[in-house]
């Protein structure tokens, strides 16, 4: 669930399940989406392509029913979904309205509830649930917004899922990935500068891809980590155990380009608003 286009992680994990041999149902939130994401299931034989968007009960229940009429039993469910209106997700968290957050959340966190309400009659021991989350969630990241705290949210609800769900033998959880350019990340501020600090000040200097979310993603909910549950586990070249970036003035020329680059930009929107 939360496939977009090609640049989405959660078509990254898609490819990596199919690699080792899953047969794969997809989600589309809204009609419009049906005509990039149906090509794309398609393209790696999905057994069922559905619309769900999650804040509909209704749908969420369907969804589950013709996917498991599809596939049997459902092994793994990936849930990749988040999302914010652009004006609440701009403004300083002391700013944010009650309706922009309450949408937020009810989206990007209350959903795996959802999801796993829906999903549970269709799953069993072995099965798994895992979301995507962002460091975001435990530190403060300019420009992420309410989305840290939404976030935060996120994690604490995989973690009362994996609690609840053990009985079930089900586990729950999570990766916390390091940024990837894709449609969701478009709408958060300055993420190029995200791209450029974690790329610097990682201690492995580089970004993730897709490819390596997808391929942790194919080992988490694999038999072999059948005692891995309640984690949020970090893709993100070691970023989130610096204190200090590890390139310190690489560190602050990437900022700085930023800063620069934001300022050039402003000052040509004046310009030419006075032309
Ligand atoms: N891109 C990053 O840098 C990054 C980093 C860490 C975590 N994440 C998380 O990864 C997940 C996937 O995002 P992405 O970056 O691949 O972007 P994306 O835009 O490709 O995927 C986001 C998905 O959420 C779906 N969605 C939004 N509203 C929905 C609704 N009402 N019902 C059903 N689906 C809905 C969209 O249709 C889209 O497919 C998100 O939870 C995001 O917060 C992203």
């Amino acid at each position: 669930m939360g496939v977009a286009n090609e640049h989405s992680i959660a078509w990254g994990i898609a490819e990596a399940f199919r690699r080792e041999g899953a047969r794969l149902a997809f989600s589309y939130a809204v009609d419009s989406m049906e005509r990039r994401v149906r090509p794309l299931g398609e393209s790696i034989g999905a057994a069922y392509i559905g619309p769900c968007d999650v804040r509909e009960d209704e749908q969420l229940d369907a969804f589950f029913e013709e996917a498991s009429a599809a596939l049997g039993r459902i092994d793994t469910v990936v849930h990749a979904i988040a999302f914010s209106n652009k004006d609440d997700l701009r403004r300083p968290v002391h700013e944010v309205s009650r309706a922009g957050y309450l949408e937020a959340i009810d989206i990007s966190a209350y959903s795996l509830i959802g999801v796993a309400q829906a999903a549970l009659p269709y799953m069993g021991t072995g099965s798994n649930l895992l979301t995507i989350t962002y460091m975001g969630a435990e530190k403060v990241v300019p420009g992420y917004g309410l989305m840290g705290p939404v976030k935060a949210d996120l994690e604490a609800i995989a973690r009362y899922l994996a609690a609840s769900l053990g009985a079930y033998g089900i586990r729950v959880n999570a990766i916390s990935a390091g940024p990837v350019r894709t449609l969701a990340a478009r709408g958060i501020p300055r993420f190029g500068g995200l791209l450029d600090v974690a790329a610097t000040a990682s201690p492995l200097g580089c970004n993730v891809s897709t490819q390596c979310i997808g391929d942790v993603a194919a080992c988490l909910c694999s038999p072999m980590f059948c005692s891995v549950t309640g984690e949020v586990i970090h893709v993100d070249c070691g970023f989130h155990i610096m204190g200090v970036p590890a390139q310190l003035e690489a560190w602050k020329e990437a900022g700085r380009a930023e800063a620069l680059k934001e300022q050039e930009e402003r000052a040509s929107g004046v310009q030419s608003e006075a032309e």
